[in-house]
């Protein structure tokens, strides 16, 4: 459902999401069981973000009849994990579409500032640039930023930024815990992209870590820590 603080939140409390976030939040959860979590509600949060995307009529044969029925059009689906965190959602996600394409983004955060280096970008087809006119960017196209974690917003808001810079129209960000400073500056700097995530956390500590969180994302899901 669409929040009441955050226009631009859809918090995803479903039972099942819910109990599988609680034990990802479990410091016990081992690294093996942690990625395997996070691949489950991936798949959870893009049910519910692909609500709404659009529908083609396809004549349909059954075994016993003719039907006109409805198919999403996957060569328009750019799934784009945001490194490293965001390809342990991509196999979850890429289960629910298995034919959306994928790009890839890195964003590094600095641990002092806070703030992302961005590394590498790579996207599936050769995007129209940032001077194109309305008529020449990709709006068919939906783009789905995967990453767990949205803390202070930096990594995410740069990604978006990456995404329009190379013509993208239509985003999405699917998260698992977002922090309340993180979807303001979504909301401040990029208000048409909607945020889908399990839980709205209490906010940021003293790091920059979401409290009450679940820690270092990319580090469980590759046990790094
Ligand atoms: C984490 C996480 C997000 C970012 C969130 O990645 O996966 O990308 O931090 O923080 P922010 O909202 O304050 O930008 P990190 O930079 O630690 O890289 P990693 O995925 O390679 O571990
Ligand atoms: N990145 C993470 O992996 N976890 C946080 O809580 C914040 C940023």
């Amino acid at each position: 459902m669409t929040h009441t603080r955050f226009p631009n939140l859809t918090v995803i409390d479903h039972p099942l999401v819910q109990h599988k976030l609680s034990l990802l939040r479990m410091r016990a959860t081992s690294s093996r069981d942690f990625k395997q979590l996070v691949a489950e509600i991936s798949m959870l949060i893009a049910y519910e973000a692909t609500r709404d995307l659009p529908v083609e009529a396809a004549e349909i044969e059954t075994p016993l009849g003719q039907i006109t029925g409805h198919m999403v059009s996957s060569k328009r689906l750019i799934l784009v994990p945001i490194l490293r965190a965001g390809l342990g959602m991509l196999d979850g996600v890429s289960h629910l579409l298995p034919n959306a394409r994928v790009g890839h983004i890195g964003m590094k955060r600095d641990e002092a500032s806070l703030e992302p280096t961005h590394y590498y970008t790579k996207l599936p087809i050769d995007e129209p640039g940032p001077d194109a006119k309305p008529s020449e960017r990709r709006t068919g196209l939906e783009y789905f930023i995967l990453d767990p974690m949205l803390a202070t917003g930096g990594s995410a808001t740069a990604a978006v930024t990456t995404l329009k810079t190379a013509g993208a129209y239509r985003i999405r960000l699917l998260c698992i815990v977002a922090a309340p400073e993180g979807i303001q500056r979504m909301l401040d700097g990029h208000p048409d992209v909607r945020i889908y995530t399990a839980s709205l956390d209490e906010g940021l500590n003293a790091q920059g870590y979401i409290v009450p969180g679940l820690g270092d994302a990319g580090d469980r899901i590759f046990g790094t820590a």
